[in-house]
């Protein structure tokens, strides 16, 4: 049998498993996949859920990488990501988002000269405070394939002179909400176990450095939360939960906190939300993709096109914006979708092909 050209991919926090459950099967298909854990998410919540309910392969290689400083985490990476390459000595290695394990992985390879394939490259919130806005940057300066979801995302890149190697292809995340949506209306109990009844409550997610990290900004969000009245249901982040337990914010009775739960009971809790508040990137896309409107508790976004179609409002941790958005943002435009057909990822799969064979 002929010879399988050899991608290793590298991941470690939750949002890269479910980009790659949406791609690591069909690149499959056509290459040897050696997946690398990077162990930036090492909780069972945070990472053997993924592995096991959305069956991804069971990592090759398992770095024990996580927590510490940026430069302590990614250092570690680095060294031990580069012992993996120089034993696996792929064709390419593969990267998803933004995160210290996408870095690690991206800067690892592109100093053995192995191409380097960024998947959802090209995103900016120009906002380089955020340690995800430089993970993005530094990673698709070294990338070789850079896969878009957006056309947004190619005109940033054109913008920073990167227009070799581009190719918008889609979503892989809206890939995986087309596959999955179904199945976790199938399988998940949540809405039974939480007593929860249909668009009778709001979902809220908070776990960003730029929110956690600042003890006032936090205080305000759960304030917020708990003014509104509504029922809120907020599965917390291990950060968030530990910024909220050392700056001793109060939690109001209507504000229901649970661990962090799979990417099945996740959409479920989406789909049947009334609104979603939340700073995290995936989950503005994922409300967009449901129809649900969603309040960003940020002042900006690299998901841009859901504020232009109008199902997406960015509130900051503002109180007052907070309040008067669980009241009355209730969009009613219809949704465009700029996330591609739901085939991104054999369009990524064919590409890497193409040019594995020279073309
Ligand atoms: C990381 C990414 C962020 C992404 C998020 C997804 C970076 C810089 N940030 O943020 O872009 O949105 O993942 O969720 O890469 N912790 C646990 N158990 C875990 C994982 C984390 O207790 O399984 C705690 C540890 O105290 C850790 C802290 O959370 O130090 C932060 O984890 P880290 O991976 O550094 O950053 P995230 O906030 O998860
Ligand atoms: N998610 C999940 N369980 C949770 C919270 C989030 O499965 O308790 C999923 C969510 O549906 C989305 C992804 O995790 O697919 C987003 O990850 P996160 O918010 O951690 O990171 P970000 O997208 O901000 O980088």
């Amino acid at each position: 049998m002929e010879k399988r050209p050899k991608i290793v991919t590298v991941l470690g926090a939750r949002p890269q498993f479910i980009k790659a459950a949406a791609l690591s099967h069909v690149l499959k298909e056509d290459f040897e996949e050696i997946l690398v854990h990077t162990g930036q998410h090492y909780d069972s919540n945070m990472s053997d859920v993924f592995f096991e309910e959305l069956k991804i392969s069971k990592p090759d290689y398992h770095l024990n990488a996580g927590a510490g400083s940026h430069g302590a985490m990614t250092g570690k990476m680095l060294i031990e990501i580069e012992k993996v390459l120089e034993i696996e000595k792929p064709d390419f290695v593969l990267v998803y988002g933004d995160t210290n394990s996408t870095l690690a992985g991206a800067l690892a390879a592109s100093k053995l000269l192995i191409p380097v394939i960024h998947v959802e490259a090209g995103l900016r919130s120009f906002n380089k405070a955020m340690p995800e806005e430089q993970n993005r940057i530094l990673t698709d300066h070294v990338s070789d394939l850079l896969f878009v979801p957006t056309q947004t995302a190619v005109e940033h890149l054109k913008k920073e002179g990167i227009t070799e190697g581009v190719h918008l292809v889609g979503d892989v995340m809206y890939d995986g909400m087309l596959h999955f949506s179904g199945i976790a209306r199938e399988k998940s109990t949540i809405l039974a176990q939480l007593n929860l009844q249909e668009k009778q409550f709001l979902l809220c997610t908070i776990h960003r450095a730029e929110n956690t990290d600042d003890p006032d900004k936090l205080k305000t969000v759960f304030r917020a939360l708990g003014k509104s009245g509504e029922q809120i249901v907020l599965p917390l982040h291990p950060r968030t939960l530990k910024c909220v337990e050392e700056y001793g914010i109060p939690i109001s009775k209507n504000v229901r906190i649970i661990e962090p739960v799979g990417y099945l009971d996740m959409v479920r809790l989406e789909g049947a939300a009334k609104k979603i508040l939340t700073d995290s990137g995936g989950i503005q896309k994922e409300a967009f993709f449901l129809g649900v409107p969603c309040i960003t508790l940020r002042e900006e976004t690299e998901w841009v096109e859901t504020v232009e179609n109008g199902w997406n409002t960015l509130t900051g941790t503002s109180e007052s914006r907070i309040l008067e958005a669980i009241v009355a943002f209730d969009p009613k435009t219809e949704r465009k979708h700029p996330f591609g057909d739901g085939k991104s990822a054999q369009r990524i799969r064919d590409r890497i092909k193409r040019v594995g064979a020279g073309a």
